[in-house]
């Protein structure tokens, strides 16, 4: 048990979250012989999409501040490579193999996929959030989704939630660090948006950013205005909204007024109005990311009485991470072997029974249902039906999931050894 107890103490070092990052704990590290061979392979209920094969890490120490990772299934080698220092310069790449095929486009209702939502007010109603949703390079660990942003919306994602960091003057998509993952610039992603919402006139969406180098508000103001998204976005009458203030969809979609954004932190609605304090308009359950009992209680932000939480928009966390720590290099990557467990429906530390706990506890359903690869679940698109549920409606399973550039992230499982003592954890703790 104590092995396991140190799982949750592992510090915290790849997080999208600043506050996160000020949460680690002194490390105690986890040597792959602690872990019994007979919970190499992961049994999961599900892993219909993905085959992990017979996994082996070995991890050596190359020097004080460097370390290696390896990963390798029988069938065809994949290699995980966690290389370098410290974590601000740290790089992580994977090299495997890679399949593509076209995206599916789904979308073809109007408001948000149930034309029962237009006359919804937008706090009414529950939508899945892509947690770091540009984070889609293929084969590097710190990735969190599979499928790109066009992909995520063709197929219902409603919520896009990633951190930004600011290099040579400029905001880009970065995972911790830029030397680990850089996804490319803000407005080139919001480019691809915009198009999506240009060809999508009745959709709404969400847009969640981190400010991670706190930089002004302005700075926001250009990619947005050079991507072409100026003009879908929307500013709200004052600077916080109760529950019935809100617009339905309707009313957003006829005033082609259909993009919300919401900065963490350093928002200014007198400088830019339409860059929303998140937090003046909806608080967050626990970002714990290692935490697989997901509690529904209010985090962010702090202090803030139960009586004001009841009244604003909620988002629930919930992803869940493994902390590594392989000789002083300290990761914190999704549960890969646990992503059908937790996507699913049903079942312990689902999202489904997650939902189910969070609408018991407040009385209503999280506005957002944030998730690391979407794509995975109980079946294709259990993310989805744990929504339409929540929402009152049905979900044609049918409709999920896009393709493209579904590559060797399926094979990805840089270390097989701590999922499973996670798993191991998962049976001792419910
Ligand atoms: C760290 O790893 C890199 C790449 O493998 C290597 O070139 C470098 O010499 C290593 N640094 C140290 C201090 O061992
Ligand atoms: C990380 O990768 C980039 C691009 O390949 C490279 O320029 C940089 O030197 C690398 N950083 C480290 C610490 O290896
Ligand atoms: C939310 O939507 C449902 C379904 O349309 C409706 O019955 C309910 O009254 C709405 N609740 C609020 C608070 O608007
Ligand atoms: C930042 O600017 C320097 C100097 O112009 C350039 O070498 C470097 O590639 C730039 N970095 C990025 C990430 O664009
Ligand atoms: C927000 O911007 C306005 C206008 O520039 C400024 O007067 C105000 O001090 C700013 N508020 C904060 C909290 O920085
Ligand atoms: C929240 O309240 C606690 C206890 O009253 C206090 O110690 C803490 O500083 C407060 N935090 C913030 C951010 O206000
Ligand atoms: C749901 O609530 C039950 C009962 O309080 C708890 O045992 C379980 O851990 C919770 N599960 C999730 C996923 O929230
Ligand atoms: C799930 O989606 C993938 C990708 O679209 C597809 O290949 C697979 O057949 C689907 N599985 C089921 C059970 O529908
Ligand atoms: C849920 O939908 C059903 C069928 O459409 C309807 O009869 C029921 O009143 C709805 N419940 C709520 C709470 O909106
Ligand atoms: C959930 O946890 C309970 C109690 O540990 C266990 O009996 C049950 O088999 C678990 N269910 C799943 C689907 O893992």
């Amino acid at each position: 048990m104590s092995l396991l107890k140190s799982l949750l103490t592992l510090p915290i070092l790849f997080a999208h979250h600043a506050y996160a990052q000020s949460q680690s704990e002194a490390a105690s590290t986890l040597a792959v012989t602690d872990i019994p061979s007979s919970l190499l392979v992961p049994s999961g209920p599900y892993r219909s999409d993905y085959d992990l094969g017979t996994a082996s890490v070995t991890a050596s120490t190359v020097g004080a501040s460097n370390a290696t990772a390896t990963y390798s299934s029988t069938s065809s080698v994949q290699l995980i490579g966690i290389t370098g220092g410290a974590s601000s310069t740290t790089n992580a790449s994977a090299s495997g193999t890679s399949t593509s095929s076209a995206s599916r486009p789904s979308n073809t209702q109007p408001c948000n996929g149930w034309p029962e939502f237009c006359n919804r007010k937008l706090s009414n109603i529950s939508m899945v959030v892509a947690h770091n949703s540009p984070f889609v390079v293929a084969h590097n660990a710190a990735s969190n989704q599979v499928l790109k942003v066009e992909t995520q919306l063709n197929d219902g994602i409603r919520g896009l939630q990633f951190e930004t960091h600011v290099v040579n003057d400029t905001l880009h998509l970065c995972h911790t660090s830029c030397d680990l993952l850089d996804a490319g610039t803000l407005e080139a992603y919001l480019t691809t948006v915009a198009k999506w919402l240009d060809a999508n006139p009745y959709e709404v969406i969400a847009i969640i950013m981190g400010n991670d180098n706190r930089v002004s508000p302005t700075t926001y103001v250009e990619p947005f205005q050079k991507s072409g998204m100026s003009q879908h976005l929307y500013t709200p009458s004052s600077d916080s909204l109760a529950l019935d203030e809100w617009p339905t969809l309707a009313e957003m979609i006829i005033a082609g007024k259909r993009v919300i954004v919401m900065l963490d932190y350093l928002a200014n609605q007198t400088e830019v109005p339409w860059l929303l304090d998140e937090f003046s308009y909806q608080w967050e359950t626990p970002f714990s990311p290692t935490d697989p009992a997901f509690p529904c209680t209010q985090q962010r932000p702090p202090n803030q009485s139960n009586d004001v939480s009841r009244n604003k928009m909620f988002m629930l966390n919930h992803n869940l991470n493994i902390a590594i720590d392989i000789s002083g290099t300290e990761l914190l990557i999704p549960a890969f072997t646990l992503l059908d467990q937790i996507n699913a429906d049903s079942g312990n530390s689902s999202l489904g029974t997650n939902v189910e706990n969070c609408t018991a506890m407040w009385g209503r359903p999280p506005n957002w249902l944030l998730v690391d690869y979407y794509n995975f679940g109980k079946f294709n698109g259990s993310v989805f039906e744990v929504a339409a549920t929540a929402n009152n409606v049905s979900y044609n399973r049918d409709s999920c999931c896009g393709t493209d550039g579904k590559s060797g992230i399926t094979r990805l499982a840089p270390s097989t050894w701590v999922a499973a003592a996670l798993t191991m954890f998962l049976m001792a703790f419910l």
